[in-house]
């Protein structure tokens, strides 16, 4: 049978829509997926905002959300008070206000990691760590209370003897000025130290193959994710390969799967011992059998790690050095507190003023200003009344710990706050409620309750650590640029990468 194209093209040319029947099967179809975009369980009749009764799709309501998240949730809370359905980057979710923090502390029910793996679980190659990040197995867990917690002490001097070398190789001996971005260079130095943390392993830690693609990969699979974010789950497979950075991300992963291959050779050879101290060997033992999950493993470790603890390296930073006295008395408590004694649990939790620094960085610059994700595993009645079905996707807002609806002058960064606290709290007062570590509903960026970050406690060593070899070596001159030190992408809080400085080397007071 010949093949003639003319003919097909003119007898496509002839075809015309005689019948109104496939315009009003269209019709049918757009109004099903309207109705079906709009379906909601909504048992307590809370307010739904989100799209316009004369919007069709939810594309201008996820883009409202992108714009001006903060504002929304603020005049929503205002408005419609402590639960509504808002629109966000893809779908309704349940919004509570704080007052909801302690009914929702321990509620099993109501799942972090379920929610978490709902927003960040695509199927589309490159993203893997996010499925190992969220497994049933809860390896990451395991990690963090098995070999990070029970040890903690251990983990001291690794995270001395690396800030040290990763502050030098950042910023350099340079006695003189010199302009860094900043927070390019806390990526830097956090991947550095959590590669020591997590491989230690001397041909690997000190690669700078490996730490430069270990921390591009937790700052391109956050854009990347987000990108993502705007497409229905259906279409984010057939989209990904559009995107040049999930394009990018997903040839990154591929380049850290290669880097990582003579490291699980190693491992396999070795026939370890399980060495709880070694998160390594934990993760090794934990992963029997699946030596191929160890790269995505050891990412998510870095994504839950310093995603967060980077963002709030960064916001202590600029917060720090644009006020003098703060630097001057962080540097007098250093060289009391840890002085020749060096680091201990004792002298770091001595560092009271650098601990309550922390802990307001945090309060005025959460992860987000929606904490507390969760999805409703199975229908809960809170005590109030208020009824969560199934399925339901929910978050906390934390408007109120950034402004000052609690916080005198909450808007305003006081790195003395907690300190003059617990300066004045009298004796019948829990003095660890003002810990950077504690969580309450007034303070839940490490979230509350029995979901709480297990990683907090090495997440406060690791930082004052840092923090002192900075302050005592570096002089640092901070410039914020015009558009502020942060801004909102959808509900995350950016620091912003713009954010520069110059530093120069100063002599250290005590040696660290
Ligand atoms: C300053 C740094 C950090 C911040 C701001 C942070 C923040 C958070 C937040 C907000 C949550 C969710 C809690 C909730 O919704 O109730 C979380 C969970 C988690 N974090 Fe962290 N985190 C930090 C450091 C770490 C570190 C160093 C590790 C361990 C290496 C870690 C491991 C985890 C794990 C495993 C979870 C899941 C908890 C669960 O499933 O119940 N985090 N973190």
């Amino acid at each position: 049978m010949s093949f003639n194209l003319e003919e097909i093209i003119s007898k496509y040319r002839k075809f015309e829509i005689r019948s109104p029947y496939p315009i009003y099967v269209l019709f049918v179809f757009i109004l099903c997926y309207w109705w079906r975009s709009t379906k909601l369980k909504n048992p307590s009749g809370l307010p739904v905002i989100g799209r316009r009764w004369y919007e069709l799709g939810n594309g201008k309501a996820r883009q409202r959300i992108r714009d001006d998240c903060l504002g929304i949730v603020r005049s929503c809370l205002a408005k419609y008070g402590d639960a509504f359905y808002l629109y966000t980057d893809s779908r309704y979710r349940l919004i509570l206000s704080g007052k909801y923090v302690d009914m929702l502390r321990n509620e099993k029910r109501l799942d972090f990691i379920t929610a978490l793996a709902d927003k960040l679980v695509n199927g589309v190659h490159g993203f893997e760590p996010m499925l190992s990040m969220t497994s049933d197995e809860k390896i990451l867990h395991a990690v963090t209370k098995h070999s990070l917690n029970r040890h903690l002490g251990t983990f001291v001097e690794p995270l001395n003897e690396e800030s040290d070398y990763t502050v030098r190789q950042v910023w350099t001996d340079e006695p003189e000025y010199h302009e860094v971005m900043l927070k390019d260079s806390v990526w830097k130095m956090f991947g550095q130290i959590m590669s020591r943390t997590f491989i230690n392993d001397e041909d690997f830690y000190r690669n700078p193959e490996w730490v430069n693609a270990s921390s591009e990969y937790v700052e391109l699979s956050a854009l990347a994710g987000y990108e993502l974010r705007a497409f229905p789950r259906w279409a984010k497979r057939w989209v990904a390969p559009f995107l040049p950075n999930c394009r990018k991300l997903q040839s990154l992963f591929k380049h850290i799967n290669t880097l990582l291959e003579p490291l699980k050779e190693k491992l396999e050879g070795k026939n370890l011992e399980i060495d709880s101290k070694s998160p390594l060997s934990f993760l090794h033992q934990k992963l029997d059998g699946q030596p191929d999950a160890l790269a995505s493993m050891l990412i998510a470790l870095c994504l839950v790690s310093y995603d967060g603890g980077g963002e709030l390296f960064t916001h202590v930073l600029h917060s720090v050095f644009t006020n003098d006295q703060l630097i001057c008395d962080l540097r007098s408590e250093i060289v009391n507190v840890v002085g020749d004694k060096g680091f201990n649990k004792n002298t770091l939790q001595g560092l009271i003023l650098m601990d309550s620094v922390l802990k307001e960085a945090m309060r005025m610059h959460p992860e987000s200003v929606l904490l507390m994700q969760r999805i409703a595993l199975e229908e809960v009645v809170l005590p109030d009344g208020l009824i969560i079905p199934k399925g339901t996707p929910l978050l906390v807002s934390g408007c109120h710990i950034i402004d000052d609806t609690i916080w005198p002058d909450g808007d305003k960064f006081d790195g003395y706050r907690f300190f003059n606290l617990r300066q004045k709290a009298d004796s019948s007062i829990n003095q660890a409620a003002y810990n950077f570590t504690s969580t309450s509903p007034d303070h839940f960026g490490f979230g509350h309750g029995s979901q709480a970050c297990p990683g907090r406690f090495f997440a406060s060593y690791m930082q004052k650590i840092l923090l002192c070899h900075v302050l005592m070596k570096y002089d640092i001159s901070v410039t914020i640029p015009k558009e502020g030190a942060w801004f909102q992408r959808g509900y995350t809080h950016v620091a912003h990468p713009g954010l520069k400085a110059q530093v120069r080397r100063r002599k250290e007071e005590i040696i660290l």
